[in-house]
């Protein structure tokens, strides 16, 4: 049996992770700052920012699966000092293979979190310890997140021309699972969802499916970080391995919540 360190354990990915990896034979020991006491796995206190319970969270495992992250947060002391405090200590251990989440287009798209998963990148490929680094496109529930933060405007004010590739969260979970094993694959090709879609569309769509009457106005964002989006740099259309659509989503999501309303004003 592999015993596998995941790390975000508490996060998104990372809930979607544990029973997947558990599933395929892997003995997980989960990490989080706070590890809830009535877990379904052995539970273990990390802290990447200050280096807390590194040691002991590597110590005897064949593989870890690196999805803690501090979007909101400091992501240098997390993402990037943490992940080397990490690699350090998985090195030191023996470890296998660390295998790294990534986004799509952190190489191409200048926000200041992106440069910091670019490095942590960089970290686990200059690293002693033998690694893998996959790259995923967003996750529906991100959008969901973030457009749910709108939805009581009386207008949605949106850079509509970004485009995006929602991926379901469990299917990029398996993505993950297939790369964790002891074989490292250094650089993997990358997982996004089926579709590229513009931010007015999957705006649209979430305004039908909450059954709201928002008009959606395009807002002109200007700058490096718009125009990647714009460009489409975080997706890849040609590694659309999702079969979950964002419309699906949508309807497994809010089912039943409210009707789907004719669109007040029709995004780009
Ligand atoms: N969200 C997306 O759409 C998306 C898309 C592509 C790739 N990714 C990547 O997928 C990975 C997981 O993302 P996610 O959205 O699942 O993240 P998330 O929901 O924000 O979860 C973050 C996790 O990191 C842990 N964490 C935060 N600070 C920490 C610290 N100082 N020490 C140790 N653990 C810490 C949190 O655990 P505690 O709070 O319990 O400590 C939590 O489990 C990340 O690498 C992210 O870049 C995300």
């Amino acid at each position: 049996m592999v015993r596998t360190l995941l790390t975000g354990a508490t996060g998104t990915l990372g809930s979607a992770l544990r029973p997947r990896l558990a599933d395929a034979g892997h003995d997980v020991r989960a990490a989080s700052r706070s590890p809830p006491s009535d877990g379904d796995a052995e539970w273990v206190e990390l802290d990447l920012a200050d280096g807390s319970g590194v040691d002991a969270a590597v110590a005897d495992v064949d593989v870890v699966v690196h999805a803690a992250t501090a979007p909101r947060g400091d992501s240098e002391a997390v993402d990037v000092r943490g992940t080397e405090r990490l690699l350090a200590a998985a090195a030191e251990a023996g470890v296998a293979n660390v295998l790294y989440v990534s986004i799509v287009g952190v190489d191409e798209i200048p926000l200041s979190y992106y440069e910091h998963k670019l490095a942590a990148e960089r970290a686990v490929e200059e690293s002693d310890v033998p690694g893998t680094v996959l790259r995923v496109t967003q996750f529906h529930s991100f959008i969901d997140g973030l457009l749910g933060g709108l939805s009581r405007l009386p207008v949605w004010p949106l850079p509509t021309r970004f485009r995006l590739q929602p991926i379901d969260v469990g299917e990029a979970a398996d993505a993950v699972v297939e790369h964790a094993t002891t074989e490292p694959g250094g650089r993997v090709a990358p997982c996004g969802g089926p579709e590229v879609l513009t931010l007015g569309k999957i705006a649209s769509a979430y305004r039908s499916a909450r059954g709201l009457r928002r008009p959606i106005v395009r807002l002109p964002v200007p700058g490096n970080v718009a125009g990647g989006f714009r460009a489409g740099d975080g997706t890849r259309p040609d590694r659309a391995v999702g079969t979950v659509t964002w419309e699906r989503w949508l309807a497994e999501r809010y089912g039943s919540e409210g009707p789907a309303t004719t669109p007040s004003a029709s995004p780009s």
